[in-house]
């Protein structure tokens, strides 16, 4: 395929983004922009000199496209995968993919059914240290994992709603629970505790402000992860520890190290991550999606992990991923 089209559904700040670099890659064209905010999807369209909508299902109806990108909140995942599969059209979906599992097991099916490739926007997965981590644990047994993400409270709208959100796990820390899984492996069994502490002032909030969640993985290790939006005058952290016998390996997206010792694995300088939408859009090119990391069909687990935490909070008890049950 020479010219690969383009079309976007969202039209917002992430959205904008991914717009940036696909308008920067060579053979690649945005042919369409699709926003119920009518005027964002006008301002981007004009920018790119592409078709403005405010109906997905019209847009897809009358512009022949290659490849959609699907960067709305949460809760509005619900038909346009299934029309572009349909239709023969490759996906990039933002995570989290879906508020709920059944809606993201569905899309899923449209999308082998139809055979279309799909990306979802894990785009930590594609770093260097991702590969340096891996090497290093290639014969190594994971005994704990532990994360923390603590940060502040986005400034969309429809974020603080549990109902539209999903909360700070599902939504944000997503990507700290997809790194776990990438590194350590599929998680089995989770009990999450919340709490709203300090953001009781914010108006209409409904998410919880701080998170623990402890994990047991499928290869016997544990591990836990800590999440709060509490710091809303900037500042916060964010690690990602794994523990094998005499050494912690200190994963973060641009550095990498183990503690104690010295691995030459580890050493050499971190080369840049490569942008995740030139991979996909290579992908959508040559139609090979070998290179793509996360897949829609592994990306629903992050989503599954975070939505058992949801559900083990709101029990007070421990629960089965839909991964681990489904198995049996
Ligand atoms: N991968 C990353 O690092 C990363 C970073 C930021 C955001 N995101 C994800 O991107 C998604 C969008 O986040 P954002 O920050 O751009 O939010 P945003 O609110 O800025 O943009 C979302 C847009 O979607 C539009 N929209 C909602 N429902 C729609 C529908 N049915 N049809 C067409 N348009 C619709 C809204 O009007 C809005 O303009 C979220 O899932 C978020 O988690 C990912």
């Amino acid at each position: 395929m020479d010219n690969v089209k383009v079309g976007f559904i969202g039209a917002g700040g992430n959205a904008s983004g991914h717009m940036e670099q696909v308008n920067g890659i060579e053979g690649a064209k945005i042919v369409a922009v699709c926003d119920v905010m009518k005027e964002r999807a006008d301002e981007r369209a004009s920018e790119y000199e592409a078709k403005a909508y405010a109906d997905y299902r019209a847009m897809l109806d009358q512009v022949e496209m290659d490849a959609l990108y699907v960067s709305v909140p949460p809760f509005a995942h619900t038909e346009a995968e299934l029309i572009a599969a349909e239709k023969g059209v490759h996906l990039f979906v933002e995570k989290p993919v879906a508020l709920t599992l059944e809606k993201a097991l569905e899309i899923n099916r449209a999308i082998e059914q139809a055979g279309v490739l799909s990306c979802v926007g894990y785009q930590l997965r594609y770093g260097d240290t991702v590969d340096r981590a891996k090497q290093f644990l290639q014969g190594r047994t994971i005994a704990m994992v532990t994360c923390n993400r603590w940060g502040g409270l986005p400034p969309t709208p429809w974020w603080k709603v549990m109902a539209k959100s999903g909360g700070q796990l599902v939504e944000q820390t997503t990507h700290n629970v997809d790194m776990m899984r990438c590194l350590a492996g599929e998680i089995v069994e989770v009990y999450a505790n919340y709490a709203l502490r300090t953001l009781t002032d914010v108006e209409g909030l409904d998410v919880p402000d701080v998170g623990a969640i402890s994990f047991r993985f499928e290869n016997g290790a544990i591990g836990s992860l800590t999440t709060s939006c509490a710091l809303t005058q900037g500042g916060g952290t964010g690690d990602l520890n794994i523990l094998v016998k005499d050494a912690v390996l200190k994963w973060a997206v641009e550095s990498i190290s183990a503690d104690p010792g010295e691995y030459p694995e580890l050493e050499a300088e971190v080369a840049p991550s490569p942008s995740i939408d030139a991979v996909f859009i290579e992908a959508v090119k040559t139609g090979d999606g070998s290179k793509i990391r996360s897949p829609y069909s592994d990306a629903l687990r992050s989503l599954d992990v975070t939505l058992a935490a949801n559900r083990s909070a709101r029990e007070g008890k421990p629960v089965q991923t839909y991964y681990a049950a489904s198995k049996g």
